[in-house]
């Protein structure tokens, strides 16, 4: 569905079950992630765009204090009391709207006042890794910062998002998924440094064009394998802090290539692979951004290759499919480059490509996949897109 079909049917929904218009409607996209993998949370670097596909919320207040939510998709309906705002064991796609909605507040929804009502529905393929419950969060803290009046900067709102996943959805992730679908512009990549939390712009011409290849394995992040992934980079940290002997030492970020070199043999095996995949996703982020600036395609292609051989073989965050569609890849002229996106363990990959190819190379990489594991992926162009807005 296009995003102008979602904003109608999320509007003509919301009326029947409300009986109502809804006096606000935000929209929030979903991300790829380009180069930069897992260094988020270790307050490194990332290239990302916000997509062309999203959620939109719509909502309007209510006079008490009760608050209603529906998923516009399978037209579930939550209710609660702003004064009993917690995570749900049932109907748990209500804990990213409920969490933000905590957050927006500081922890206290009850001094909203009054409560609302609301309807969500996307067109961001769930378990993609096309981050959809990032969307949601930044849709919903719009929609509500709106209703109740409250200014909220593009951060400040990515860093609610944020809490949100850590305790109300379980996932301990970073701030790339928030700060990319807030962050997006037409036509550009996002470059961030999640030390400064600066997110600038970067235009990528229109040479060149992102295609999704979404494997059909199975990608969440909550059931353990991101937390131990991010555990080990800290102890990782924790770790070089004590035995490199400069300034402060307090992320993987401060950590180089030469010093993992060296001092990785006082880590445990299995702790020290975990380590050099972020330390190794800087330095080619920051590689990758003087070979856009040069113009140079093939180069910026090749560290994503090299970012996804980290991943397969030090980081253990990819998978057979994953792997299959990497491969691939490789092997076609038109695709310049092409790895994992985003938290790993299925989901999807990210390759950039020459769009005037991307039916062949969309067809070869489909007959390869369905030869290995029978069914097929989808393959879809990507245009990077403008953030999130209200409508
Ligand atoms: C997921 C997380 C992000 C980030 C990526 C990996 O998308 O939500 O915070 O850590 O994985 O780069």
């Amino acid at each position: 569905m296009q995003n102008q079909e979602v904003y109608n049917e999320l509007v003509a929904k919301f009326e029947k079950v409300y009986g109502e218009k809804p006096t606000v409607v935000s929209y929030a996209p979903g991300r790829i992630e380009v180069l930069g993998n897992h260094t988020d949370y270790n307050e490194g670097y990332v290239f990302s765009a916000a997509i062309d596909k999203g959620t939109f919320f719509a909502a309007s207040p209510t006079a008490d204090e009760t608050c209603e939510l529906t998923a516009g998709d399978f037209m579930e309906t939550a209710k609660f009391s702003i004064n009993d705002v917690k995570p749900a064991t049932e109907m748990t796609w209500q804990n990213y709207v409920t969490g933000t909605f905590n957050w927006l507040f500081a922890g206290k929804p009850a001094e909203a006042k009054h409560g609302w009502k609301g309807m969500f529905l996307g067109n961001i393929p769930l378990g993609a890794g096309l981050s959809s419950s990032a969307a949601l969060e930044m849709c919903t803290g719009l929609a509500l910062a709106k209703i109740y009046g409250l200014t909220v900067d593009k951060t400040e709102m990515a860093k609610i998002g944020q809490k949100a996943e850590h305790t109300f959805a379980g996932c301990p992730c970073g701030l790339l998924d928030q700060a990319s679908s807030m962050y997006g512009k037409e036509g550009s990549l996002v470059k961030s440094d999640f030390r400064t939390n600066t997110f600038e712009s970067v235009s990528m011409g229109d040479k060149v064009a992102f295609m999704m290849v979404k494997s059909n394995a199975k990608h969440a992040l909550v059931d353990g394998a991101y937390a131990s992934r991010r555990a080990a980079c800290e102890d990782a940290a924790k770790y070089f802090a004590s035995v490199l002997k400069k300034g402060s030492v307090t992320h993987l970020r401060d950590v180089t290539m030469a010093e993992w070199v060296l001092y990785r043999g006082g880590l445990p095996e299995t702790t020290a692979k975990r380590a050099v995949h972020p330390i190794g996703e800087d330095e080619r982020v920051i590689q990758g951004a003087e070979l856009l600036a040069k113009g140079d395609l093939v180069g910026f292609g090749a560290l994503m290759y090299d970012s996804h051989e980290s991943s397969r073989n030090w980081f253990e965050n990819s998978c057979e499919e994953l792997d299959v569609i990497v491969d691939t890849a490789k092997a076609i002229p038109e695709v310049y480059g092409a790895r994992l996106s985003g938290g790993g363990f299925g989901g999807s990959c990210c390759l950039l490509v020459d769009p005037t190819a991307a039916d062949k190379i969309a067809e070869i990489i489909t007959k390869e996949y369905k030869a290995k594991f029978g069914d097929e992926p989808t393959c879809s162009l990507i245009k990077p897109s403008e953030g999130a807005h209200l409508v």
